[in-house]
């Protein structure tokens, strides 16, 4: 029983000493070469911890025989360029890597697998990650934001690298950090918020000896540290009289700007940058457009081998919503599309992953099929803003997988993920020019004990690395993974339990919140959690959903909408087009319909409205005494936080049943036709 007068120790998430037995009882020997470098140590650290802790022994040699061990783990010329090779022969499990990163992201191959990677003997499985860039953007601030708080649309406390207006100085918490990502993978972090207040835009310049002591936390790791930047620096921390990016002393500004950056952290990655969009400055003040923004940047880096990425969120955010012909969900493309071909070799284009905003369901943005002369990352969202703030289970690995592995490109050539990979598809010609983006995600880690606020929402930070190295991994096994190193030798109902809670939570708070693809029925006093069915229908953000008394949805068809379904390529212009082939659970996004509307499932618009968001209530209410069933079986403290949290999901998931029922009987009059009580 933890005593609860002391600081809770942090929780070790995913890599608890005990995930490492089967590796730590074993004779390992690491055979990292001349060059091993700070990740070549973490790789000797990470044996020698698990060996000490379970029996085994290390063997750290520059050349030397396998006999006598049961793995070895071997950087060698002729090993993957990046990720690596896992293989069995005569006994011996044997990691292959062409450089350390490699071999640490093997190493944790290994973990994972447990006994199982000291089976039966098997020829050589290659894993090398899609995408070259697998980016965690922190959303985090200095200073505590009047409203936003330190971290933007964070739910897990304070940040892990600011406290006190500054860097912190113990950046422990960082370390283990860091750890943990380069355990899934991820090799690139932005450390700052995209919205760059004051204070934080110093980092840039004044700030840079901490950047410089947070990349020195991050690189053992196999990670690169990023800066997001204001483009208002020029004028802002240098004095200038502009930030037009077509200005000469500006250009020298940010190139200067940039040698200073690089002279301190040499192998710094970039900027990521959010111009002109939700009031941060951009190239629009000065009648330039976004290509002449991001190369500006792209430029002062190029020497370096850095990299800008470029945020395609731009959309009018003083939307009237009188004006009907103006739909935000146009809007990045828009903005981007007529730019291809335009952008520098080291800009890419950042594109959340839906038109809108991180919604919990929204059809594919058709932005990153559009720009095939643009380097493209596409953005997830980790952190939970509209998806219950880290208070609701909501595993989202299935929403990523359906999202990474859509067959965006013409024809369904290639997926999202391949698109942003730089991956062909099938039926790509071989002389294609692809270009490889990277894939991004919002953490959702803050100083809190657990991480993640819900510890159950550390899954959610796992299975995002893992998918961005392989994203036609299958959600639910990497679920399985992350339970099996979280609670390593639980009691089998555990593995269960968490199953039966995480494995279509998704799928359940969507069937309790915004329905069939409508979005937007958040509250905006409580910065986006809980229902308010109008918090938006009348507001400047373009973000509706047209309810009326009799119909709901938005039309964005060519033939009589805003002509947003005329941004994809063939098939899905035509699919999203045609009611008949529209699916269920995107009708609303495309279409007005009425409330009597037969869904492709035989029900009713109205009559799935009232059934699925009941149902989905019960499913939560059932959660409860299923999570108390395992009270002793996991640790107490983690016990207790998510028994905490299911209750609040329950008062709020039922707080939104209640109101879409009841605001959708008041609209159409419609009785529920399963006569369950509506208010
Ligand atoms: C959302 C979110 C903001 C964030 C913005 C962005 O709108 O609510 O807090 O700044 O996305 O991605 O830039």
């Amino acid at each position: 029983m933890s005593d609860t007068t002391q600081t809770p120790p942090v929780h070790p998430a995913w890599l608890p000493d005990a995930a490492f037995a089967p590796l730590g009882s074993r004779r390992v020997l690491v055979v990292t070469g001349p060059d091993a470098g700070p990740v070549g140590a973490t790789v000797v650290d990470e044996v020698r911890r698990a060996v000490t802790t379970h029996g085994g022994t290390l063997t750290v040699a520059d050349l030397a025989s396998a006999d006598d061990h049961d793995l070895v783990l071997r950087v060698a010329p002729d090993g993957p360029d990046t990720g690596f090779t896992r293989l069995r022969t005569g006994g011996v499990t044997v990691v292959v890597a062409g450089d350390a990163t490699g071999l640490l992201h093997g190493l944790h191959d290994v973990v994972r697998a447990g006994e199982a990677a000291f089976g039966a003997d098997h020829p050589p499985v290659v894993s090398r990650p899609l995408a070259p860039v697998r980016m965690l953007d922190h959303w985090d601030n200095i200073d505590v934001h009047p409203v936003m708080g330190q971290v933007e649309r964070g739910y897990a406390g304070g940040s892990i690298f600011y406290a006190d207006g500054r860097v912190r100085e113990d950046l422990s918490r960082v370390a283990a950090y860091a750890r943990m990502l380069g355990s899934v993978g991820i090799n690139a972090v932005a450390i700052n918020n995209v919205n760059v207040h004051a204070t934080e835009a110093r980092l840039l310049t004044d700030g840079l000896a901490d950047v410089a002591r947070v990349a020195d936390v991050f690189r053992p790791h196999g990670v690169r540290t990023y800066l997001s930047v204001s483009f208002g620096s020029p004028m802002r921390l240098g004095g200038l009289a502009t930030n037009d990016p077509l200005d000469p002393d500006v250009q020298a500004w940010w190139a200067a700007t940039a040698d200073r950056v690089w002279a301190t952290i040499p192998d710094f990655g970039g900027f990521v940058v959010k111009a002109d969009s939700e009031g941060q400055p951009g190239p629009f003040a000065y009648g330039r457009d976004h290509a002449d923004g991001a190369n500006l940047l792209a430029r002062a880096v190029a020497p370096h081998g850095g990299t800008v990425f470029w945020r395609a969120f731009v959309y009018n955010h003083e939307q009237d919503w009188r004006d009907r012909r103006t739909d935000r969900a146009r809007a990045a493309y828009d903005h981007f599309a007529p730019l291809d071909g335009r952008f520098d070799d080291n800009v890419v284009l950042q594109v959340k992953y839906g038109p809108l905003d991180f919604q919990v369901r929204e059809p594919v943005s058709p932005v990153i099929a559009a720009v095939p002369r643009t380097r493209v990352a596409v953005e997830l969202q980790v952190t939970q803003e509209y998806t219950g703030h880290q208070k609701h289970v909501c595993y989202l690995g299935p929403l990523w997988s359906d999202v990474l592995g859509f067959p965006l490109a013409e024809n369904a050539t290639r997926t999202v993920a391949s698109i942003a990979s730089g991956a062909p598809g099938p039926g790509t010609p071989e002389d294609a020019d692809l270009r490889a983006g990277g894939i991004t995600a919002v953490s959702n880690v803050g100083d809190d004990e657990f991480w993640t606020g819900h510890p159950l929402a550390q899954a959610n930070l796992y299975a995002y690395g893992r998918l961005a190295w392989d994203p036609a991994a299958d959600p639910v096994a990497l679920l399985d993974e992350w339970i099996g190193l979280t609670f390593p030798g639980a009691d089998p109902r555990v593995r269960e339990t968490l199953h039966g809670l995480m494995d279509r939570s998704w799928l359940t708070y969507e069937a309790y919140t915004a329905p069939l693809g409508v979005c937007f029925m958040v509250d905006p006093l409580r910065g986006h959690y809980g229902p308010n069915v109008d918090g938006y229908e009348y507001s400047k953000w373009g973000t509706y959903h047209f309810a009326d008394r009799d119909g709901i949805g938005v039309d964005r068809t060519v033939a009589t909408g805003t002509g947003y379904t005329g941004q994809y390529p063939a098939p899905w212009r035509d699919v999203y087009e045609d009611l008949a082939t529209c699916p269920d659970e995107l009708l609303l996004f495309f279409h007005h319909v009425p409330y009597g509307h037969v869904l492709h499932s035989g029900t009713t618009v109205i009559q799935h409205v009232y059934d699925t968001r009941a149902d989905a209530v019960e499913l939560v209410e059932s959660w409860v005494p299923r999570w108390e069933a395992l009270r002793g079986l996991v640790d107490d403290r983690l016990h207790a936080r998510v028994a905490e949290r299911l209750t609040e999901q329950v008062r709020s998931a039922t707080e939104w049943r209640d109101q879409v029922r009841t605001y959708f009987f008041r609209k159409s009059g419609v009785p529920d036709a399963s006569g369950r009580p509506i208010y």
